[in-house]
């Protein structure tokens, strides 16, 4: 298989296979295995008018032995549970889930980029309403697939610095809405200002806290954390997404000796911290260089525009490290697939 593997970017690529469960009569069926990229759906399906739909984004790469690593699928699983309990779909038992990702690797191997190429395989697991309703009610049929796909980095400069623009006009969530569940609703709330935000030069928007826009949400795609000092600090909000990134990144810190604080990170702190990035499994830890607020006309400014800072970089090279086996995994969060 001969892929530009060095410039892929995060689009979306065919490969041979996918995998599908359908809940029916209240019960899963068989995993069954599809070459079809496509999926019948009834017009009346609760997914494409209500909305009712969850998603999961996962990450397998090659070590320097050759062999494919997972990447803490157990967390998506449970995630993609919380999702389901949160709008009402029918959940995927942990087992099935974790049972369909490493399937749908094993079948799709020579779309996992090799060592060293900077790529990965990104594995996005799906589920939704796929029985009619024309009320507004959960649907009694459901579907859950995954399809998967090799990518380079989401931000297009990889692990460089880049640039941030606070939204002021728009938000992703509410403050006891969905945000914190991986549902479509709340990536379809965000277009707008993320477009907004690339049409203005920046890499993402960040939201705000709805109730008050006081505090920092999160960035795009991915959680935010600020390093001060000896210090990691990322928000603890009702609707931001629990980042599973993020949750290992605060074990890394807390084993690198440092102290980790998750709380309400007030806007004014942007001032404070030495060093600023994004994390997530899409954009892994994207530096951020410069956050542009337009309801203030001001602008934070961390480091300089072309080389991370020491922390985040030590973070970086420790995470990704031990998601390709270059670095011991003591967590337990790698899993070796034959
Ligand atoms: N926040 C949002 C809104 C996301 O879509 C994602 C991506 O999944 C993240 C944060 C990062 O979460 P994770 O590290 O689990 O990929
Ligand atoms: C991920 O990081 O896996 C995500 O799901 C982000 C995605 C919306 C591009």
């Amino acid at each position: 298989m001969e892929l530009d593997w060095k410039n892929l970017g995060f689009n979306i690529m065919s490969t041979d296979y996918n995998v599908r469960c359908v809940f029916r009569n209240g019960k899963w069926g068989e995993l069954e295995v599809s070459s079809d990229e496509t999926i019948p759906i009834h017009i009346g399906a609760t997914c494409l008018h209500y909305g009712q739909e969850s998603f999961e984004g996962l990450k397998a790469f090659t070590g320097a032995d050759g062999k494919i690593r997972l990447f803490r699928h157990d967390e998506n699983a449970k995630r993609m549970q919380t999702s389901a309990r949160g709008i009402l779909l029918a959940e995927v038992p942990v087992s099935l889930f974790m049972e369909a990702v490493e399937k749908v690797i094993l079948l799709n191997k020579k779309f996992v980029p090799p060592y060293g190429t900077g790529a990965s395989l990104y594995i996005r697991p799906l589920l939704f309403g796929s029985g009619p309703e024309v009320g507004v009610r959960p649907a009694k049929e459901y579907t859950f697939l995954v399809f998967v796909m090799p990518v380079g980095p989401y931000f297009k400069t990889g692990f460089k610095p880049v640039n941030m623009m606070i939204c002021r006009d728009h938000d992703r969530a509410a403050p006891m809405g969905t945000g914190h569940l991986k549902v479509g609703g709340n990536y379809a709330a965000s277009m707008s200002s993320i477009l907004e935000a690339h049409e203005k030069g920046y890499a993402t928007a960040i939201y705000l806290d709805s109730r008050e826009r006081k505090y920092i949400d999160e960035c795009g795609p991915a959680n935010f954390f600020g390093i001060k000092g000896n210090t990691y600090v990322t928000p603890r909000s009702n609707s931001i997404l629990p980042s599973i990134t993020n949750m290992s990144l605060q074990t890394l810190a807390e084993n690198m000796g440092m102290k980790v604080e998750k709380r309400p990170v007030p806007l004014e702190e942007l001032a404070e911290f030495d060093e600023a990035g994004a994390c997530g499994t899409a954009a892994v830890i994207t530096p951020i260089h410069k956050v542009f607020d337009p309801g203030k006309d001001v602008t934070y400014t961390y480091g300089d525009a072309s080389n991370p800072g020491p922390v985040i970089t030590k973070l970086y090279e420790t995470l990704t490290g031990i998601q390709k086996g270059d670095l011991e995994d003591p967590f337990g969060w790698t899993k070796i697939l034959d």
